[in-house]
């Protein structure tokens, strides 16, 4: 049995590639050479953004940067022109041809782990879904999470734990997120936590108030415990914004979308996992790219144990140019640096809440220490609602957003297509705003 028994029809298990020699040229000019990204202007100039606004908040939904476009409409052109033919061998030939095994590699150099631990998804919330429903959780079991996560987490635990008969609870981390230091936050959750707590999900860097939570050193608390609770991280406003191996942070499920800070092609995310972690997990969708599955199916048995990255990812016919382009999205990260894009990142959101501070309307929610933020600034204006403050800010052609929880702030973003300039713009509008 071979990859290309899985789900292939009949008329392809023919040995050798069915692909004509034209299309196997396509196929290799899909990996657009990187432009040279060693400055930031050169950087900027990979996105189509619209030039007349200043975008403070690119990292709800990715603009594709150039390299990914090219990766992308690349991919969907030879897809157009054979669908049988590339998407047959780029799921289901040879290994050396499979794209999800590249582009599941391609991460894996990113995250500092190995390919075969990376489940492809196509969002936070789809593979937050997936580890919590997958988890071995019994009638009593309880997740612990906190008050601070997205809605997504928050609705993937209550749906897993309501199917299980097991229960959820959310702890406080901190009282002001702008003045919460590490042992604030680890005492709390640690003292949160009840012989019962089985895992426990948290956001690396909240949406909320821009955040960013001392992961390692939640993790080394977990693992003191005795019951040891698992780690669940939504790590979605981290990756591609901060400097970390995360494959080493200590998370046992790490889920991002990497359709924000990644700039990956819209509608793609990832999980990551060591193989114990994955091992513990049920699969709630059939995948299309562990060939046990498949043997054991057309055996009528059950798959042998152990489970895997592959045997969670999400199967059924996807949008795959661009689960296919993901790769290029990495590669353009791993060209730029992840130190120089973090420290980059980090120099606008200083900037902006160093000027913040100088005005005396405005309450700044995200910690001025770099430690403890990434790419998001949260923040109120006296006397003016968080929504009125975007729109003004949008009359003044600056797209700043609201964060989408029962206590909304505004938000600018600061990233890697905004200049110091930008921010020196965002923050006259700021002090005009405030009058
Ligand atoms: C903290 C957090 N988690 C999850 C999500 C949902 O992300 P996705 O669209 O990748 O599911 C968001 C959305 O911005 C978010 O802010």
């Amino acid at each position: 049995m071979t990859r290309r028994h899985l789900l292939a029809a009949p008329a392809a298990l023919a040995a050798g590639s069915l692909l004509p020699e034209g299309l196997l040229a396509a196929v290799a000019a899909q990996t657009p050479t990187l432009p040279d990204l060693a400055d930031w202007n050169a950087v900027r100039a990979q996105f189509a953004l619209d030039p007349g606004y200043l975008h403070f908040a690119s990292f709800f939904i990715a603009s594709h940067p150039a390299p990914v476009r090219e990766a992308l409409e690349g991919y969907r052109r030879a897809i157009d022109a054979n669908p049988f033919l590339f998407v047959e061998r780029a799921m289901f030939e040879d290994d050396a041809h499979n794209l999800p095994l590249q582009v599941c590699a391609e991460v894996a150099d990113y995250l500092g782990g190995r390919g075969e631990d990376v489940c492809l998804t196509r969002s936070t919330t789809e593979g937050l879904a997936l580890v919590y429903h997958g988890l071995p959780l019994q009638r009593g079991d309880e997740i612990l999470t906190t008050v601070h996560d997205h809605y997504s987490h928050h609705e993937s635990i209550r749906l897993a734990t309501a199917r299980a008969g097991a229960s959820m609870r959310k702890a406080t981390l901190f009282k002001q997120a702008r003045e919460a230091s590490v042992d604030e936050i680890v005492g709390n959750l640690e003292a949160a936590i009840r012989p019962q707590t089985k895992v426990v999900g948290v956001t690396w860097v909240h949406s909320s108030t821009g955040i960013r939570l001392p992961i390692r050193e939640i993790s080394a608390m977990l693992r003191n415990l005795p019951q040891a609770p698992l780690l669940v991280v939504d790590g979605v406003h981290g990756l591609g914004a901060a400097d970390e191996t995360i494959a080493r942070m200590g998370a046992d499920y790490f889920c991002a979308g990497t359709h924000k800070w990644m700039f990956g092609p819209r509608g793609t995310g990832i999980v990551w996992a060591n193989a114990a972690n994955w091992a513990r997990l049920q699969p709630l969708v059939p995948n299309f790219t562990e060939l046990e599955s498949y043997t054991a199916w057309t055996e009528d048995r059950a798959p042998n144990s152990p489970g895997n990255a592959a045997r969670m990812s999400p199967g059924g016919f996807h949008a795959f140019e661009h689960q296919w382009a993901l790769a290029t999205a990495f590669r353009m990260h791993r060209g730029m640096g992840r130190v120089r894009v973090a420290s980059r990142i980090a120099a606008l959101n200083t900037q902006l809440k160093t000027g913040m501070a100088t005005l005396p309307k405005v309450r700044l929610h995200t910690p001025q220490s770099e430690a403890l933020s990434a790419g998001l600034v949260a923040f109120e204006i006296e006397g003016v609602a968080p929504t009125d403050v975007v729109k003004q800010l949008l009359a003044r052609r600056i797209i700043a957003s609201t964060s989408p929880y029962a206590v909304s702030y505004a938000r600018l973003a600061p990233s890697l297509v905004n200049t110091p300039e930008e921010v020196d713009e965002a923050l006259r509008a700021l002090r005009s705003i405030a009058g």
